[in-house]
């Protein structure tokens, strides 16, 4: 059954139909890919991991105004989105250099940016997800300026957000990616997920990694730091 409602499969999420043309199910996999896919693995845990966590950031956010895509859990693995088409461009938020950042600008692993840095990339396997600048967005026509003014103000704001979430329970935010879609309203919607695949979480105290560059760089006990931070945020023991 699941095969006939399959409209997508990514490399960490499969997308179903559902009854409803207006909601889609989404199914998190345990895969793991980093480096535009050049690394794979699988980290045992992390679909459901993922799931609880992007649900429940995506509820906090959306009581403080961020309007998303997010509908209801509904099983481990699977939770229910409003269908939107995504915008193919990736916004991500950076508050210290991690990553990309640190090798492209040659800058300190960890370094504070004065005001956040946000970018734009250009969701295209083919060409590696570029970054680009806004005039790109605009001339290939991948989103329109209302939008583009829509995704910085949004990425800037769940920034200020989830930093006051995550400080709350002793995880500096340092990093993340965030990806939008447009209903069937043409209404700009945060989508896709928040977890630690898609955002860098280092412990206050230690300094230590909660998020998948542990799987990029093989630091090991990679499903201990995602199950790290859904019990931070108050969830069930997994394992
Ligand atoms: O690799 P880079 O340093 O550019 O990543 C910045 C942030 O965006 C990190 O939190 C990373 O996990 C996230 N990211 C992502 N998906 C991508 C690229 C980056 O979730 N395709």
């Amino acid at each position: 059954m699941d095969r006939e409602q399959l409209l997508y499969e990514g490399k960490a999420k499969k997308i179903f139909r559902t009854d409803d043309p207006e909601v889609v199910r989404v199914k998190y996999k345990d895969d793991a890919t980093a480096f535009n896919g050049e690394k794979k693995g699988s980290i045992s845990g992390k679909g459901e991991l993922n799931n609880r966590i992007s649900a429940f950031i995506f509820e906090y956010l959306g009581k403080q105004g961020i309007p998303h895509h997010f509908v209801r859990f509904l099983s481990p693995k699977e939770q229910l989105v409003k269908h939107v088409t995504i915008l193919p461009v990736e916004v991500v938020v950076r508050n210290r250099a991690a990553g990309s950042i640190v090798k492209r600008l040659g800058l300190q692993e960890g370094q504070s940016f004065p005001r956040p840095v946000v970018e734009f990339y250009y969701k295209n396997d083919d060409l590696g997800d570029p970054l680009i600048n806004e005039d790109h967005v605009a001339f290939l026509d991948l989103a329109s300026q209302e939008q583009i003014r829509g995704m910085r103000q949004m990425a800037l704001k769940v920034n200020r957000l989830l930093t006051a979430l995550m400080i709350e329970k002793g995880v500096d935010l340092i990093d993340f990616k965030l990806e939008f879609g447009v209903d069937q309203e043409g209404k700009l919607l945060l989508a896709d997920e928040i977890s630690p695949d898609t955002c860098r979480f280092w412990d206050h105290q230690t300094g230590q990694k909660l998020d998948k560059d542990r799987f990029r760089r093989d630091l090991g006990e990679v499903e201990h730091a995602y199950q790290e931070i859904w019990n931070r945020l108050g969830g069930e023991k997994h394992v």
